[in-house]
């Protein structure tokens, strides 16, 4: 049987992120949780498991430093499935009232990180899963920056594509999905996990996971 991948899962201390490193330690994979905050991510381990074969390494993707570092560390683990799924969700402001420092951090976390973990990381990995959004496909008020980054995101995924032959590269577009108490109607959090790990398994390219009610 051919090895199973050794997965880093970037934003897995929470949400979609967490349910995905649950998942894939499941299956048999190593995983390698990231969040900012070592404490948490200590306490997340321990919940899934005691096993090194579940490690975890905190830092913040809106430094560039911290991205560097972590792609040190994920190519120093062998690291052959980079999932960039963290990410900051949109402010629900006009784009006028956003502060310099929100359009910085989101185009750094939801976009700049993705694209640095993959350059530095490609040569060994067999493959990328995105996690981008409906908003990567469709615009709306109150999105501006949040769908520049995801667009910016597909766009850096499918020419890259073009050039990899070898290497599957899987774009998520979700919306609506139960990452937390709050949320009552959209996607179980469990089925949409299930459908991206059966997705990239399958060499597919593109998962497009709808949660909205109708007329939404
Ligand atoms: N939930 C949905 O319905 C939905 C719909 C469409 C797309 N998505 C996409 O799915 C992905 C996950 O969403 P989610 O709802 O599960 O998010 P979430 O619950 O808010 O979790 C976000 C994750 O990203 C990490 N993160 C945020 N800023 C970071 C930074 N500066 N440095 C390092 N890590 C950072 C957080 O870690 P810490 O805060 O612990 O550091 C956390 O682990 C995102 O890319 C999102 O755009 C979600």
């Amino acid at each position: 049987m051919a090895k199973l991948d050794k997965v880093l899962i970037t934003g897995s201390s929470k949400g979609l992120g967490k349910s995905l490193a649950t998942y894939f330690f499941e299956k048999g994979h190593e995983v390698i949780l990231h969040g900012r905050d070592e404490l948490t991510l200590k306490n997340i381990k321990t919940k899934i498991s005691e096993a090194d074969s579940i490690d975890y390494y905190a830092c913040d993707l809106n430094s560039e430093k911290d991205v560097v570092n972590l792609s040190k560390y994920a190519n120093s683990k062998n690291v052959n499935l980079l999932i960039n799924n963290a990410g900051i969700h949109c402010a629900n402001k006009d784009f006028i009232d956003l502060d310099i420092s929100y359009i910085n951090n989101i185009i750094n976390v939801n976009l700049r990180a993705p694209i640095l973990l993959s350059y530095s990381m490609l040569k060994t990995l067999n493959g990328i899963i995105n996690i981008n959004s409906m908003s990567g496909i469709e615009t709306k008020k109150f999105r501006t920056l949040y769908a520049a980054t995801k667009w910016g995101l597909k766009g850096f995924s499918n020419c890259l594509k073009h050039e990899l032959e070898n290497k599957t590269i899987l774009d998520v577009y979700p919306t609506n999905i139960k990452t937390n108490k709050q949320i009552v109607h959209g996607m179980e959090i469990d089925i949409v996990t299930k459908s991206i790990y059966k997705s990239y398994y399958n060499n597919e390219s593109e998962l497009i996971l709808d949660g909205r009610k109708k007329n939404e």
